[in-house]
């Protein structure tokens, strides 16, 4: 076979498979961690701190660490008082955040196992939530976005990291459609479209993209 069939070929495969998985939500397998714990370019974690601002002392969650890349800034920035909590579908996930966290000198980072659309956790209890590159591969985003809003304080914040690239990405027009159907409006963003942290609050009102 010429070498430009065998691009085309291995090309339209890939293509493939990402469309399938865009279609078909699910969660990242721990077997394939190596695609979190690459570089994160344009959902740096410099922006994700821009737009989550966490304060020390804050109780703060983290849904769908993956191996935790964002977990080291936020943990520091909270302590010593606050306390960051881990969520997970994958047991794997958080046993590996924790490990990397402990190395690290944290002692503020807890665990939970379970699925974004039944959080373990009262009303009102987190200060701020964060979640990237995590909501596409949940197949009942709304329920998702409804539990995030229940957990969070009223004056909380919820920040949803999104990237072009991912097969499960989730644009800012779908975004802003589900949070303002859960009772949350964009308070601003950091990034571009095509690689954006989205700040919402609670309550309701036009946008600003
Ligand atoms: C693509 S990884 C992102 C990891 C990390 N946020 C990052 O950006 O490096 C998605 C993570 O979300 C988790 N996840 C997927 N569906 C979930 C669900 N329904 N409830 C909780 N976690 C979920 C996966 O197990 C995985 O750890």
């Amino acid at each position: 076979m010429r070498p430009s069939r065998l691009v085309l070929g291995a090309g339209g495969a890939v293509l493939g498979v990402a469309l399938w998985w865009r279609r078909h939500p699910s969660a990242c397998p721990y077997s394939q961690r190596f695609w979190v714990q690459a570089p994160h370019p344009i959902i740096t974690r410099g922006r994700l701190v821009e737009a989550l601002e966490p304060v020390p002392g804050e109780r703060m969650l983290e849904v769908g660490p993956g191996t935790g890349y964002y977990r080291l800034d936020v943990a520091r920035a909270i302590e010593p008082e606050g306390a960051l909590e881990i969520f997970d579908i994958q047991q794997e996930m958080l046993d590996h955040t924790l490990a990397r966290a402990r190395e690290a000198g944290l002692t503020n980072v807890s665990a939970t196992q379970g699925d974004a659309t039944a959080l373990p956790f009262a009303e009102d209890t987190f200060d701020a939530a964060f979640l990237v590159t995590v909501l596409g591969e949940i197949p009942d985003q709304d329920r998702a976005l409804a539990e995030l809003a229940r957990v969070l304080k009223p004056t909380g914040r919820l920040v949803v990291g999104e990237v072009l690239g991912d097969p499960h990405m989730v644009t800012l027009a779908t975004l802003l459609r589900r949070a303002e159907a859960a009772g949350l409006r964009l308070e601003r963003r950091v990034g571009p479209r095509v690689g954006y942290f989205a700040r919402l609050v609670p309550g309701s009102g036009a946008p600003t993209q």
